[in-house]
């Protein structure tokens, strides 16, 4: 469907829960967040159910985030169920890899169509200091397993100043081996990102091409998201920048966020949206769901605002480990 500025949102991000099983320091505070009480997670089933609903209003992707998505159990029954009504053009999940490798296969046969893994560095005690785990080599097999299976795989890496500045032109190198495609995001002022200075996409693109020669922008589409992907001699995969802070891309969006404890989120940066949990268990009929949805999308925010004022004002106060990205 169309938001009140004719934009075509089809495009459905689902947290599956606020749990996760690394502590990336630009994500989430080391000892960790409240977590949503069990009773107020949206069940599998509710979930579903929302996803029929917004199938009739022209979804069309769907992609799975947490957290990270993979630690809620059943994940991969409500995947097949999703698929098995075939409506979906693209099952999508964001995970940070570490239950990945042992997972691909059955999330394959669910119906995963592709998978972007976070990471942020291709040295392990880098890892170690930025995720506080040793999952390194974890994520870096999930990467080669979803490769074996044919799964369209993105590496999703969010250069910060204080803790991997070293890593980015080696980062691009898994691009160049690997038909992979490895994406630089500029960090957002929200949560635990505020501690942290990403590093500009122009100035990642100038280093890279420093190494690697001149990059060409890229004409063919890959996905329908945010990032500007560039093609690099010699490479297998694509170089991708999604750059929130100095490039904003608002006005091509086409998305909305469902959070794990059921609130409609109409854009990452506003806490506004609706709570659609009371209507899912109160017994209101998939017909007056879908036009609360609908009157919902019709207000859509036109963009984010990082502006400090909006961010006393209007922005969610909850840390990215709770919204998904
Ligand atoms: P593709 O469809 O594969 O391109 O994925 P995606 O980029 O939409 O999803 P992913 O979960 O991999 O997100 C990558 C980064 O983009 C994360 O840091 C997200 O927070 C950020 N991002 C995704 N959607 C939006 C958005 O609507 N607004 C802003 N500002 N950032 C977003
Ligand atoms: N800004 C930009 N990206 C972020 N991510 C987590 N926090 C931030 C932030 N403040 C990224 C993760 C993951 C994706 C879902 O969002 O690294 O790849
Ligand atoms: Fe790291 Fe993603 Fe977990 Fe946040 S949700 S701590 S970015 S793996």
């Amino acid at each position: 469907m169309k938001d009140g500025i004719g934009r075509t949102i089809d495009y459905l991000r689902i947290s599956v829960t606020d749990k996760c099983n690394l502590r990336c320091r630009y994500c989430m505070p080391s000892c960790g967040v409240a977590l949503i009480p069990h009773e107020e997670l949206l069940t599998l089933e509710e979930i579903y159910r929302v996803v029929s609903i917004m199938a009739d209003l022209g979804v069309k992707k769907i992609r799975f985030t947490g957290g990270e998505p993979l630690v809620r159990k059943n994940l991969i029954k409500l995947m097949k169920d999703i698929h098995e009504l075939s409506v979906m053009e693209e099952i999508a999940m964001t995970t940070n890899g570490v239950l990945f490798g042992e997972m691909a296969e059955e999330l394959k046969k669910a119906g995963l169509t592709s998978v972007n893994i976070s990471l942020d560095t291709l040295d392990s005690g880098r890892f170690w200091k930025i995720t506080g785990t040793d999952a390194h080599a974890k994520v870096l097999d999930a990467i080669k397993k979803a490769q074996s299976l044919n799964i369209r795989t993105k590496i999703n890496c969010v250069p910060c100043r204080e803790l991997n500045e070293e890593d980015i032109e080696n980062m691009a190198a898994l691009a160049q081996w690997e038909n992979v495609d490895v994406r630089y995001i500029e960090l957002m002022p929200i949560g635990c990102g505020k501690d942290f200075h990403g590093i500009p996409s122009d100035e990642i693109l100038h280093r890279l091409e420093a190494v690697y020669g001149k990059g060409t922008p890229s004409h063919e589409k890959r996905g329908n998201g945010p990032a500007n992907y560039y093609d690099f001699e010699g490479f297998e995969g694509k170089i991708g920048f999604i750059s929130p802070m100095s490039h904003q891309f608002c006005g091509e969006c086409n998305r909305i966020r469902l959070t794990a404890e059921g609130r409609l989120k109409l854009c990452l940066h506003y806490d506004r949206g609706i709570e659609l949990k009371p209507l899912l268990r109160s017994g209101a009929s998939d017909e007056e769901i879908r036009n609360e949805i609908r009157k919902a999308i019709s207000n859509k925010p036109k963009a984010h605002d990082f502006t400090h004022a909006a961010q006393l004002e209007s922005s969610d106060k909850r840390k990215m480990v709770q919204i998904g990205g």
